[in-house]
């Protein structure tokens, strides 16, 4: 049926929040054009942009960022590196907790994986990408392998909760069933779908459009894992099988111990509602988000909005004071998300100045050279602050926190390579093998997920001369 007219229910929608612009190209497309434009704008709360627009205009009015980071403290509820591994018992004591939780069924595990990943600017999911320094395998694959070698060593099924998006859905999945799931059974994994926000012209705030007939969108977040896990049934399906703890990790950190059972068993052990790892920041210039207690409250201040001095400020020692830096890794108690659930909490939204090309009023597709649109995100480290009880736990910087952000540099696949290369030849050094000069090695999680394991698998002496991958 051909849709001449503008039905006159959605024209006083965009009247009422000044969006006519988006019928502009309405009498140039057919039908079925017409049709995806309509389902595109019933699905936009206009309500809930002009919201966040309105709380950031408040926001900035009554305390700025960085007034606010001007309170801040070092986190108080912490476990130290140095100090766990001096205390052998603590650490036997909480891996024996991690584990028991583990092989009675109680950990799930969240991958959120619905980034574009513009920053690498890779042309598909970034977990893809060939990480593998010897293999080439992908993240997807080290990660999978991880959850499975991990499930084995509990004698448990260890389900997987990976969210995608509009972004990266169709390709994550037909990936994955192209690779049997690495291996996983495909009834341990479930998939659910992020939801995406417009971004608007920054000038106008105006909805910006992609296509005569289409939004310019992009996923809402990896804080939009919240709503997706309700709306999907995950959460649901978390639930009912009983899980108790969500170990939470990102697509682009391959060095990260999936299910670290030392993590698990201190969330446990200290009845935390959410467990974070952070490292120590490298200098007070490094552009990491920061672990603090403001007023009392534990929150993760962005780079941006952590002024120079209080970034640079030292303690007695000469150590940064403000040094968690979030490395994105954390468990979440499934009573605590059902409690912001039923409370009906929502996540603020962040807004981001980016590029984003659009079609002007004659339809012509406009590549911005500079900023000209903000896109709409919600974090999930915002979650904090709702925490009754939240616990900080420092991971091993080198070991565990390589992330795959840029296409090179800093925090690149060259140096998240690297990582995977040093701690392959330190386990085996550590066994007892011999390793030549610059001879890339790399270890499957399926071969070993620690000292531990390589040690029973390989003998002292052993050489190796020659790039090795052991599965
Ligand atoms: P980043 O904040 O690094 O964003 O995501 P990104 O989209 O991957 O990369 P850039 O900024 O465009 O270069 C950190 C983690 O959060 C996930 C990503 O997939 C990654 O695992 N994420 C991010 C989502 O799942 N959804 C989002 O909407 C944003």
């Amino acid at each position: 049926m051909m849709i001449d007219a503008i039905p006159q229910e959605l024209q006083q929608r965009l009247d009422k929040f000044n969006q006519q612009h988006l019928v502009t190209h309405w009498k140039d497309l057919s039908s079925e054009q017409c049709s995806r434009l309509m389902a595109e704008l019933e699905s936009i709360d206009f309500a809930e942009i002009q919201q966040a627009l309105a709380t950031k205009a408040a926001s900035t009015s009554a305390e700025t960022p960085a007034s606010r980071a001007a309170r801040c403290q070092p986190p108080s509820q912490l476990i130290r590196l140095a100090d766990l591994e001096q205390d052998a018992e603590k650490r036997q004591q909480t891996e024996k907790a991690g584990l028991k939780m583990l092989r009675d069924g109680k950990v799930g595990v969240i991958l959120v994986a619905g980034g574009q990943g513009t920053r690498l600017g890779f042309d598909h999911p970034k977990g893809m990408f060939p990480i593998g320094p010897v293999s080439d395998h992908t993240v997807f694959q080290i990660l999978f392998e991880q959850v499975i070698a991990r499930s084995q060593q509990a004698g448990a099924a260890i389900p997987y909760f990976i969210m995608t998006s509009d972004a990266t859905h169709d390709e994550t999945v037909a990936f994955f069933e192209e690779h049997d799931y690495f291996g996983m059974n495909a009834d341990d994994v479930t998939l659910f779908k992020q939801g995406t926000m417009p971004a608007i012209d920054a000038e106008t705030g105006k909805v910006l459009m992609s296509a005569p007939n289409a939004i310019a969108k992009s996923p809402d977040g990896h804080g939009g894992m919240l709503q997706a896990l309700h709306k999907s049934g995950a959460f649901a399906r978390m639930v009912d099988a009983g899980l108790e703890a969500l170990f939470y990790h990102q697509v682009d950190n391959p060095s990260v111990i999936v299910c670290d059972p030392i993590l698990l068993g201190c969330h446990q052990i200290y009845e935390s509602e959410i467990t974070t790892k952070v490292v120590a920041k490298m200098s007070a210039e490094e552009r990491m988000g920061v672990l603090v207690e403001v007023d009392e409250q534990m929150e993760i201040i962005e780079y941006s909005d952590l002024p120079s001095d209080v970034a640079s400020a030292t303690d007695d020692s000469g150590n940064l004071r403000i040094w968690a830096g979030n490395t994105a890794i954390h468990v979440f108690s499934v009573a605590f998300l059902k409690r912001l659930h039923d409370a009906g909490i929502d996540l603020p939204f962040h807004l981001a100045n980016k590029k984003v090309p659009y079609i002007d009023a004659d339809g012509q597709l406009v590549e911005p050279a500079k900023p000209n649109g903000i896109k709409f995100e919600r974090f999930i480290f915002d979650v904090l602050p709702q925490a009754t009880k939240a616990l900080v736990f420092e991971a091993d910087r080198d070991r565990e926190f390589n992330p795959v952000k840029n296409a090179e540099g800093n925090d690149s696949p060259e140096t998240a390579k690297a990582a995977l290369i040093r701690t392959a030849r330190n386990w085996l050094e550590s066994a007892g093998a011999i390793v030549a000069g610059k001879v890339p090695v790399e270890i499957s999680p399926l071969f070993a997920l620690d000292i531990a394991d390589v040690k029973e698998k390989i003998e002292p002496g052993r050489m190796f001369a020659e790039p090795t991958y052991l599965r």
